[in-house]
Protein backbone atom coordinates (compact mmCIF):
# COMPACT_ATOMS: atom_id res chain seq x y z
CA UNK A 1 0.00 0.00 0.00
CA UNK A 2 2.77 2.50 1.00
CA UNK A 3 4.27 1.62 -2.53
CA UNK A 4 0.69 3.18 -4.40
CA UNK A 5 0.86 5.67 -2.19
CA UNK A 6 3.85 6.92 -3.23
CA UNK A 7 3.29 6.64 -6.49
CA UNK A 8 0.18 8.24 -6.55
CA UNK A 9 1.94 11.60 -4.78
CA UNK A 10 4.26 11.39 -7.45
CA UNK A 11 1.61 11.37 -10.27
CA UNK A 12 0.48 14.36 -8.23
CA UNK A 13 3.99 16.25 -8.06
CA UNK A 14 4.07 15.68 -12.16
CA UNK A 15 1.23 16.75 -12.71
CA UNK A 16 1.38 19.69 -10.68
CA UNK A 17 4.39 20.14 -12.31
CA UNK A 18 3.20 20.02 -15.76
CA UNK A 19 0.19 22.37 -15.08
CA UNK A 20 2.44 24.61 -13.21
CA UNK A 21 4.89 25.11 -16.32
CA UNK A 22 1.96 25.12 -18.55
CA UNK A 23 0.30 28.28 -17.16
CA UNK A 24 3.07 30.03 -16.88
CA UNK A 25 3.81 29.25 -20.48
CA UNK A 26 0.42 30.35 -21.46
CA UNK A 27 0.67 33.45 -19.48
CA UNK A 28 4.05 34.70 -21.03
CA UNK A 29 1.68 34.15 -24.57
CA UNK A 30 -1.15 36.05 -23.23
CA UNK A 31 1.41 38.77 -22.30
CA UNK A 32 2.90 38.77 -25.17
CA UNK A 33 -0.52 39.72 -27.10
CA UNK A 34 -1.61 42.52 -24.50
CA UNK A 35 1.73 44.13 -25.59
CA UNK A 36 1.52 46.20 -28.81
CA UNK A 37 3.59 45.22 -31.27
CA UNK A 38 6.79 47.44 -32.63
CA UNK A 39 4.60 47.85 -35.80
CA UNK A 40 1.56 48.89 -34.08
CA UNK A 41 2.97 51.82 -31.89
CA UNK A 42 5.26 52.96 -35.07
CA UNK A 43 1.64 52.69 -37.41
CA UNK A 44 0.44 56.35 -36.57
CA UNK A 45 2.85 57.11 -38.88
CA UNK A 46 3.15 55.85 -42.37
CA UNK A 47 5.78 56.78 -45.26
CA UNK A 48 5.36 57.06 -48.74
CA UNK A 49 8.23 57.49 -51.39
CA UNK A 50 6.19 59.44 -54.02
CA UNK A 51 9.32 59.95 -56.15
CA UNK A 52 8.36 56.51 -58.19
CA UNK A 53 4.54 57.67 -58.70
CA UNK A 54 3.13 58.36 -62.30
CA UNK A 55 0.73 60.59 -63.34
CA UNK A 56 -3.02 59.80 -63.48
CA UNK A 57 -2.35 56.41 -61.60
CA UNK A 58 -3.65 56.50 -58.69
CA UNK A 59 -2.25 54.87 -55.49
CA UNK A 60 -4.13 53.57 -52.40
CA UNK A 61 -1.96 53.50 -49.36
CA UNK A 62 -3.15 52.31 -46.00
CA UNK A 63 -2.81 55.07 -42.62
CA UNK A 64 -4.67 54.02 -39.25
CA UNK A 65 -7.06 51.85 -40.78
CA UNK A 66 -8.31 54.22 -43.15
CA UNK A 67 -7.35 54.26 -47.45
CA UNK A 68 -5.14 57.49 -48.99
CA UNK A 69 -5.41 58.42 -52.38
CA UNK A 70 -1.85 60.02 -53.85
CA UNK A 71 -3.22 60.93 -57.75
CA UNK A 72 0.06 62.40 -59.04
CA UNK A 73 -1.20 65.06 -61.60
CA UNK A 74 -0.68 65.10 -64.87
CA UNK A 75 -0.07 68.53 -66.57
CA UNK A 76 -3.39 68.84 -68.22
CA UNK A 77 -5.29 68.45 -64.71
CA UNK A 78 -6.03 71.65 -63.14
CA UNK A 79 -3.79 72.99 -60.13
CA UNK A 80 -5.49 73.39 -56.79
CA UNK A 81 -4.55 75.21 -53.32
CA UNK A 82 -4.66 71.13 -52.13
CA UNK A 83 -2.25 70.12 -54.16
CA UNK A 84 0.97 69.09 -52.36
CA UNK A 85 3.64 70.85 -54.40
CA UNK A 86 6.92 68.28 -54.65
CA UNK A 87 9.32 70.11 -57.22
CA UNK A 88 7.63 70.30 -60.35
CA UNK A 89 5.18 68.00 -59.16
CA UNK A 90 1.87 68.14 -57.81
CA UNK A 91 0.17 65.61 -55.62
CA UNK A 92 -3.34 65.31 -54.28
CA UNK A 93 -3.25 62.95 -51.60
CA UNK A 94 -6.72 62.53 -49.12
CA UNK A 95 -8.50 60.36 -47.26
CA UNK A 96 -10.06 58.02 -49.70
CA UNK A 97 -13.57 58.07 -47.79
CA UNK A 98 -16.55 59.42 -49.84
CA UNK A 99 -17.51 62.93 -47.80
CA UNK A 100 -21.16 61.75 -48.00
CA UNK A 101 -21.60 58.62 -45.82
CA UNK A 102 -18.22 56.86 -46.16
CA UNK A 103 -17.88 54.83 -49.20
CA UNK A 104 -14.52 54.20 -51.00
CA UNK A 105 -15.13 56.56 -54.01
CA UNK A 106 -13.01 54.62 -57.43
CA UNK A 107 -10.68 56.20 -59.74
CA UNK A 108 -11.70 56.33 -63.39
CA UNK A 109 -7.78 57.87 -64.91
CA UNK A 110 -10.05 58.62 -68.22
CA UNK A 111 -12.25 61.01 -67.13
CA UNK A 112 -9.58 62.26 -64.34
CA UNK A 113 -12.90 61.92 -61.89
CA UNK A 114 -13.34 60.22 -58.37
CA UNK A 115 -17.00 58.50 -58.54
CA UNK A 116 -18.47 57.20 -55.70
CA UNK A 117 -20.69 54.33 -56.37
CA UNK A 118 -22.90 54.48 -53.36
CA UNK A 119 -25.13 57.88 -53.97
CA UNK A 120 -23.13 58.94 -57.44
CA UNK A 121 -21.34 61.27 -55.96
CA UNK A 122 -18.64 62.78 -57.65
CA UNK A 123 -14.69 64.20 -57.27
CA UNK A 124 -12.52 65.31 -59.48
CA UNK A 125 -8.74 64.98 -59.24
CA UNK A 126 -7.96 67.20 -56.75
CA UNK A 127 -10.98 65.96 -54.36
CA UNK A 128 -13.42 69.01 -55.23
CA UNK A 129 -16.78 68.03 -55.78
CA UNK A 130 -18.26 67.30 -59.09
CA UNK A 131 -21.73 66.38 -58.04
CA UNK A 132 -23.99 65.77 -54.76
CA UNK A 133 -24.38 64.65 -52.16
CA UNK A 134 -20.79 64.57 -50.65
CA UNK A 135 -20.87 67.76 -49.02
CA UNK A 136 -17.50 69.06 -49.08
CA UNK A 137 -14.21 67.57 -51.08
CA UNK A 138 -12.36 64.56 -50.39
CA UNK A 139 -10.46 65.29 -46.63
CA UNK A 140 -6.79 65.70 -46.82
CA UNK A 141 -4.89 63.93 -43.72
CA UNK A 142 -2.06 65.40 -41.59
CA UNK A 143 0.89 65.12 -43.57
CA UNK A 144 4.96 66.22 -43.93
CA UNK A 145 6.94 66.30 -46.63
CA UNK A 146 10.32 64.98 -46.31
CA UNK A 147 12.15 65.45 -49.27
CA UNK A 148 10.12 63.52 -52.00
CA UNK A 149 8.88 61.41 -48.71
CA UNK A 150 5.29 61.57 -47.36
CA UNK A 151 4.74 61.37 -44.05
CA UNK A 152 0.80 60.76 -42.86
CA UNK A 153 0.22 61.42 -39.46
CA UNK A 154 2.02 64.18 -38.56
CA UNK A 155 1.35 68.00 -39.52
CA UNK A 156 4.34 69.62 -41.22
CA UNK A 157 4.56 73.22 -42.70
CA UNK A 158 2.41 72.49 -45.71
CA UNK A 159 -0.42 70.82 -43.86
CA UNK A 160 -0.23 73.13 -41.16
CA UNK A 161 -0.71 76.41 -44.36
CA UNK A 162 -3.61 74.50 -45.77
CA UNK A 163 -5.18 73.75 -42.59
CA UNK A 164 -5.11 77.54 -41.54
CA UNK A 165 -6.74 78.36 -44.94
CA UNK A 166 -9.44 75.88 -44.38
CA UNK A 167 -8.61 73.58 -47.54
CA UNK A 168 -8.17 70.22 -45.38
S1 LIG B 1 -21.41 57.66 -49.77
FE1 LIG B 1 -20.60 58.55 -51.55
S2 LIG B 1 -22.28 59.48 -52.50
FE2 LIG B 1 -23.09 58.64 -50.68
Amino acid sequence: MAVEKDRRSFLGFALGGFTAVGGVAALGAMKGSWDPLPSVKAAGFTTVDLSGAEENVLNVEKWRGKPIFILKKSADMKANDRDIVIGDARYHVSIGLCTHLGCIPAYFPKDQQFVCACHGGMFDASGEVLKAPPPKPLVIPPFKLDGTKLVLGEEGEEYKKMKTAGLV
